[in-house]
């Protein structure tokens, strides 16, 4: 069994490798760093579980993991997705997934939406740039929406909303896998 799971992670300030190492405290697999998949490394493995985060509005690392994928011999890809956006926003995360995907991919790939926070203290020089263009830009906005005010507030400064509680119906989806080769 232990062979068969393979978690890669892509993360920029720690969210996406919390949760990654999180979800291996709670299932048989091997961790793996984003720039060392290769076809042949993720061909040891059934089933790849790619992790990383929402930059964007897109899914940072997808199409290039899907491409090593393909070239892989592994038998199931499944995504989880990290990001700031909270729980409750589910219109804005349908949309996300609609964005990112073709209809097929959204039938075909399990994935998993896990809401984490900000981090500017280890944020890259360029992201902290992207923030506050953004955060200039809805400043600037003379009448604003509720849904903007909240937005505003939100990235003014970092914040933490993860939890291991959000990874159950990925567990779950995978320990169903795992029950069904
Ligand atoms: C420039 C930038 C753009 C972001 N875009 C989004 C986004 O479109 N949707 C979202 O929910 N979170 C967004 N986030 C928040 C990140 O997805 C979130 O902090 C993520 O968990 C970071 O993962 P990491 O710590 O593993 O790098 C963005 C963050 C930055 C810095």
């Amino acid at each position: 069994m232990s062979n068969r799971i393979v978690v890669v992670y892509k993360s920029s300030t720690g969210f996406t490798k919390r949760y990654a190492e999180m979800l291996a405290e709670k299932i048989d697999c091997t961790l793996a760093v984003y720039k060392n998949a290769t076809p042949e490394m993720l061909s040891q493995f059934d089933i790849v579980v790619f992790g990383t985060r929402a930059h964007a509005g897109r899914i940072d690392g997808l199409k290039t993991m899907k491409e090593i994928f393909h070239k892989s011999m592994a038998r199931k890809f499944v995504l989880f997705v990290t990001g700031a956006t909270p729980n409750e926003a589910e219109e804005t995360i349908d949309g996300f997934w609609r964005q990112n995907f073709t209809a097929d991919e959204l039938a075909e790939i399990p994935h998993f939406y896990l809401q984490s926070g900000l981090c500017y203290e280890k944020m890259s020089f360029p992201d902290r740039l992207m923030m506050k263009a953004a955060a200039a830009m809805i400043k600037r906005k003379k009448s604003k929406s509720p849904e903007e005010r909240e937005f505003e507030q939100a990235i003014s400064s970092s914040y933490d909303i993860s939890s291991e509680i959000y990874l159950k119906p990925l567990t779950a989806s995978l320990a169903n896998m795992e029950g069904n080769p």
